[in-house]
């Protein structure tokens, strides 16, 4: 089965799909996952790189998010850290969103972190929630769909829903950063995990040392 190849790669400044010339429109959902902090890296990340992101967190990632808040930026007056990052949030609840829809254009979707109950959901085809759903509508419109995984050890189902998920069009990434390129701290381990997630949709905020590259 042929899967669209990444695009080709953008100049930071602008976000234009090279086909449409229209602006590169992303689906973040966040699930309750350990992680948090990735997908707050992330939102920020396409922030500056003027993308459209349509936010969605589910109840899980709501409990988790309270739990990871001392390593989240955090702006008072804000139901999460995540949504001054994003330009659209929907509520997980609302299968009526403009993102339920395959009609509705997207460049594809990142759920980040992905917890196992989501992945499961993807895998099945399940669409319960807003996430579920919007991963569905990503994967039968043949565009990109990230899971950014997040759980340690990995028992049979997940693994096979891992392969399901891959099997059906998705990449299956894991939250776990690389130390080649010699992270000082927390933001440099989380800018690793956006940028190869960023990698994917051919985006670049140029932050992260390339292996090779000068
Ligand atoms: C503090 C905390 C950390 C969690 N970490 C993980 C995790 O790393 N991976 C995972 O799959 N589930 C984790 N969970 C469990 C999920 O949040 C839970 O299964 C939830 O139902 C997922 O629902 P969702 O996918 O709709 O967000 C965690 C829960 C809590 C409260």
């Amino acid at each position: 089965m042929a899967f669209p190849a990444p695009f080709p790669r953008l100049p930071c400044s602008r976000a234009l799909h090279p086909c449409t010339l229209s602006f590169v429109r992303i689906i973040i959902g966040v699930t309750g996952g350990s992680g948090i902090p990735y997908a707050q890296d992330l939102l920020r990340a396409l922030q500056e790189l003027n993308i459209e992101t349509h936010l969605i967190v589910t109840a899980g990632a709501a409990r988790v998010i309270s739990a990871e808040r001392s390593t989240l930026e955090e702006q008072p007056g804000k139901v999460t850290d995540l949504e001054r990052f994003a330009q659209v949030v929907h509520s997980d609840r609302d299968l009526g969103a403009s993102v339920a829809s395959g009609s509705f254009r997207t460049d594809g979707m990142v759920i980040v972190p992905c917890s196992a109950s989501t992945l499961a959901k993807v895998a099945l085809g399940l669409g319960d929630n807003l996430v579920s759903r919007a991963a569905h509508v990503t994967l039968k419109e043949r565009r990109r769909l990230v899971l950014v995984l997040r759980e340690d050890p990995l028992p049979r189902p997940m693994l096979e829903n891992m392969l399901r998920a891959f099997d059906a069009g998705a990449t299956i990434m894991t939250a776990s950063p690389g130390f080649y390129h010699a992270p000082e701290s927390v933001a440099d381990m989380l800018g690793f995990v956006t940028a190869r997630v960023l990698d994917q949709f051919g985006l670049d905020t140029g932050r992260m040392q390339r292996w090779g590259e000068a």
